[in-house]
């Protein structure tokens, strides 16, 4: 099974979850500092104070990709590194490690992707109103403008947001992750806000000549639980409606306003529920249809869900009334979810007809699993199982059409899995805190070895 000819292989991961060095060079505190310094927001009080070093190793770190033979290494910048309150002059030292790690890669014939927001706010924007607060559009579109302006004659491909559904509905719908807020008009409103913020920074990136734009989901087929096992399954209409509904608040939330410049009526039903829709102003959905080459999308698992009548709304999903989140029946990882590998297929081939406009690449793709290193080995083998599944239905993606450019990893290292801290591992290479010695898992050498032959 062989993969186009330019095909691009590679590994992602993000700032807050690998870099350590909090306090360095004049870095500013990040919500995501304040949050995991609360206690029992995060699993085992784990924080990013230290995390994998990779600010003192990316040397190293480059290195390993080098010997995995990744094209590509797909990364985050820290706002809060650039501009410590968020806004105003930019700190040259935070400025200078990108510099210096970008360099790293192009040595090593890696291209650099560069995400210019994974979720690390500083947290003086916070404290004026964060995402839920229209200027914070603004203060990303500037940051990113100075970004792309240091960085911009050597990285070719820029994303804007990772996951802004995670971002608001997470940090301001359920608060199980930073900031924390627990408010579901907030949350839509910080959608809104982080896919203004989006089309602002588009457009900077767009006149200083930036390559590749890109726009990055955590999307998902989803399905009714006798669809997980039967694609053919024919739902119920109740539950038909119940799955069109999650799909549109999802997925389509941020895809149609950026694709084609239009909110779902579910999105906006929702809002007009929960504070109204006062916050979408005339102009903006123009803005937000900055145009852009790829979506990218991080793919673990399908969303199960069913009709369940007079259900009120889940914190996570305003608008989500009557709606049931269920389980699949299938195999889970080590984070409880689902394996599910041809809805990665399924999910390639419907936003490939959704989106016609678009290229798509998968941007994160990857499984937690209790490893352990035993004689200086790792055998993954359940990982090297989830990838090889997965890549196989990327490949189906491509023989129906989809027009597919890449695939990357999640993640390089183990890090810092957000509210699960440190138990949850999604490296391919394995990371020993205690020693911050990294082994590569046998996913890692089976990895390097599909990237060498460019398949399976
Ligand atoms: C998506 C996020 O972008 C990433 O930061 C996270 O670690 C993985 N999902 C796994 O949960």
């Amino acid at each position: 099974m062989i993969f186009p000819e330019d095909f691009v292989w590679g590994a992602a991961t993000a700032s807050y979850q690998i870099e350590g060095a909090v306090k360095e060079d004049g870095r500013g505190q990040s919500i995501w500092d304040t949050f995991s310094h609360t206690p029992g927001n995060v699993a085992d009080g784990d924080t990013g104070d230290v995390a994998c070093d990779h600010y003192h190793r990316y040397r190293d770190d480059v290195g390993l990709m080098r010997e995995l033979g990744l094209a590509a290494y797909r990364f985050s910048v820290a706002w809060p590194r650039i501009q410590p309150d968020g806004e105003g002059s930019i700190n040259p030292r935070g400025l200078a490690f990108y510099d210096r790690l970008v360099d790293e890669l192009l040595t090593a014939e890696i291209s650099p992707y560069v995400t210019l927001y994974h979720w690390d706010l500083p947290q003086a924007l916070e404290e004026r109103g964060g995402w839920a607060h229209r200027d914070t559009a603004y203060r990303f579109a500037d940051y990113a403008q100075a970004v792309h302006d240091r960085l911009g004659d050597r990285v070719a491909d820029w994303t804007t947001l990772n996951e802004p559904w995670v971002s608001a509905f997470l940090g301001y719908g359920n608060g199980v992750h930073a900031p924390g807020r627990r408010d579901p008009g907030d949350a839509l409103r910080s959608a809104h806000h982080l896919l203004l913020g989006h089309g602002l920074a588009a457009r900077a990136l767009r006149s200083g000549g930036a390559g590749s734009i890109m726009f990055v989901v955590n999307s998902a087929p989803v399905l009714t639980p006798a669809q997980v096992n039967d694609p053919s399954a024919v739902p119920s209409e109740a539950d038909a409606a119940a799955v069109h509904r999650i799909h549109a608040l999802l997925t389509r939330q941020f895809l149609d306003p950026v694709v084609y410049g239009t909110y779902p009526e579910e999105v906006l039903a929702a809002a007009a529920r929960n504070g109204g829709t006062g916050h979408i102003q005339d102009g903006d959905l123009a803005l937000i249809n900055a145009p852009i080459d790829l979506v990218g999308v991080n793919y673990y698992n399908p969303c199960v869900v069913e009709a369940g009548p007079g259900l009120p709304a889940d914190a996570a999903w305003p608008g989500s009334e009557d709606v049931r989140f269920a389980t699949a029946d299938a195999p889970t990882t080590a984070m409880g979810w689902p394996i599910v590998p041809d809805g990665l297929s399924r999910l390639l081939v419907r936003l490939s007809k959704d989106y016609p406009q678009v290229g798509l690449m998968v941007t994160e793709n990857g499984a937690a699993f209790d490893d352990v290193v035993e004689n200086g080995r790792v055998h993954d083998d359940d990982r090297v199982a989830y990838l090889d599944g997965h890549l196989r239905e990327v490949h189906r993606a491509i023989e129906a059409g989809a027009d597919l450019r890449g695939y990357l990893v999640w993640s390089l290292l183990d890090n810092f899995e957000w509210a699960e801290g440190y138990r949850r591992r999604f490296g391919i290479v394995h990371v020993d805190y205690a020693t911050q010695s990294r082994t590569p898992k046998d996913s890692a050498l089976w990895y390097r070895d599909v990237i060498g032959r460019n398949g399976l």
